[in-house]
């Protein structure tokens, strides 16, 4: 069977600012899609939108951005290297948790963003990610730092930026963790 083709990201991201699958549409001020280098190495995936990113249409740019970028950096990579996507393409009010629903709705687009992007590695950033990534109940203090397949990524959970804001021990275990990205990425090129 010929394989399906890959949807370009231009493409995806129209559909993604016509999309209206969702009640998430009717709250926010723009979709945020994803940035990033399309030929990316390494595909990171948050959890939804929030306030910031809701308003500039770019993941990642409050204090859970700032936090990333600096993290990257322990890594040895920037952001204009990397792809940098969510789950969800819309903030959820007040920032709440995504519904099941608005994730299984959304799940299409990320979907076709990893097949497009075809990175090696693949990181989950936080619980919603990572369950979403690697179809597992298990939760993200047992699963990061670990190297891990699906289907033919190579996926390395990590806490999400955001949550480690305010928690020393997650962000030593975050900043640990990207050391160690930093060091399969040279390891396997
Ligand atoms: N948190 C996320 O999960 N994604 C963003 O884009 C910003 C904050």
């Amino acid at each position: 069977m010929a394989a399906k083709p890959h949807i370009p990201l231009d493409v995806l991201r129209q559909q993604v600012c016509a999309c209206h699958a969702c009640m998430l549409a009717d709250g926010r001020t723009q979709t945020v899609f994803g940035a990033g280098n399309p030929n990316a190495r390494v595909l990171l995936v948050g959890e939804a939108p929030g306030r910031n990113e809701d308003l500039q249409g770019e993941p990642f740019v409050g204090a859970a951005g700032q936090n990333l970028n600096r993290l990257l950096t322990l890594a040895g990579l920037t952001r204009e290297e990397v792809y940098i996507a969510n789950v969800l393409k819309c903030r959820p009010p007040s920032n709440r948790d995504p519904r099941p629903e608005e994730i299984e709705l959304c799940a299409p687009f990320l979907r076709e963003q990893t097949r497009t992007i075809d990175p090696e590695f693949i990181v989950p950033m936080g619980n919603f990610a990572t369950k979403f990534i690697l179809k597992t109940d298990r939760g993200i203090t047992r699963l990061h730092g670990h190297l891990m397949k699906a289907g033919k990524f190579k996926v390395f959970p990590v806490f999400h930026p955001a949550a480690a804001l305010y928690h020393e021990e997650k962000q030593l275990a975050l900043e640990d963790d990207f050391v160690t990205l930093g060091k399969l990425l040279t390891q396997q090129q």
